[in-house]
């Protein structure tokens, strides 16, 4: 697997890892949902993002049984929920996180979204102390604009605000338009959800998914990989595409054991233009 820096901590970390939404709701799918992540992790998709959000605490939970006997092998990702982000809220929704997690430490703990209730400061203030506890190790947001992660930053003081995770894929690339120049001078990494459009992925039949396929038929990979490997040859991007099939999730972990040429990823580009308007810092 490819890795990356994260932010300027200096430590690597997989460019491709799992998401996690929508696991953990429906106990029929329970092991398949086990099974897809193991899946991964053993192709190498070894860092896992989960919310305390998704499922009630229940997508932390599926996580939990996954990586029972693997903790020293992965990267666990959660967030805390803005209703939760005063100070002690903060504090209280790390420790239950752990505890769902079934974990010592988070390796990145971030914030789902700015919030409209709590002012950042206090939740800087709980991320700095729960990195000086040694409960979390670094700290990020997530759907920030460059005006906000600039705050985050001043609140945070001497620890560095290591990533945010923003939406980015093949048809959604806003984020190019300002917060990922940002993101990449701040050595902040971009952390990129819904990679796969969240089920909106070009159809078979269209122009662009025939270019998808097209390269993809050159490598031996789907269009999926070739779209997730697009992500990754931005530089500065890590992809968290969830996959509740265990073929999928195989398929999404080897992703990056290609190289698109300078020629593919400018055709691409070309295929998926831009979209109008510009990154909005929404509340919750
Ligand atoms: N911070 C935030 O606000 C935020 C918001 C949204 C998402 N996220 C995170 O980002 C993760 C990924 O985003 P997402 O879940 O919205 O959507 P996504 O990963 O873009 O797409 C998931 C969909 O793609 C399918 N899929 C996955 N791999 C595939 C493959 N190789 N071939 C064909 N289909 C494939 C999945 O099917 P199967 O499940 O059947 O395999 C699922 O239906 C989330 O799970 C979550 O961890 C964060």
């Amino acid at each position: 697997m490819r890795t990356i820096p994260l932010g300027s901590s200096g430590e690597e970390i997989p460019v491709i890892g799992q998401g996690t939404w929508r696991m953990g709701q429906d106990p029929s799918k329970r092991s398949q949902e086990i099974e897809a992540l193991r899946q991964g992790i053993a192709h190498g998709a070894t860092l896992i993002d989960t919310a305390e959000m998704y499922a009630s605490g229940g997508a932390e939970r599926v996580v939990a049984e996954a990586i029972r006997d693997l903790r020293e092998r992965v990267f666990i990702v959660t967030k805390v929920w803005p209703d939760n982000a005063s100070y002690e809220g903060v504090l209280r929704a790390a420790r239950e996180s752990l505890k769902r997690l079934e974990i010592d430490r988070i390796d990145l703990y971030l914030l789902h979204w700015p919030s409209s209730q709590h002012p950042l400061s206090a939740t800087m203030r709980a991320m700095r102390k729960l990195v000086e506890d040694g409960l979390v190790r670094h700290v990020g947001v997530s759907n920030f604009g460059e005006r906000l992660l600039a705050e985050a930053q001043e609140e945070l003081g001497d620890v560095p605000l290591a990533c945010n995770q923003v939406v980015y894929h093949l048809r959604n690339r806003v984020i190019e338009k300002g917060v990922k120049p940002y993101c990449d001078r701040e050595r902040i990494t971009v952390m990129a959800y819904s990679p796969l459009g969240d089920g909106d992925f070009p159809r078979p039949g269209t122009r662009e998914r025939a270019l998808l396929d097209e390269i993809g038929a050159k490598y031996g990979k789907t269009a999926y990989q070739v779209a997730l490997n697009w992500l990754v040859a931005q530089g500065n991007v890590v992809v968290i595409p969830k996959a509740a099939n265990p073929k999928h999730a195989v398929e999404n972990a080897t992703a990056a054991d290609f190289q698109l040429t300078p020629e593919e990823v400018a055709a691409i580009a070309q295929a998926f233009p831009l979209p109008p308007g510009s990154f909005d810092d929404d509340m919750d």
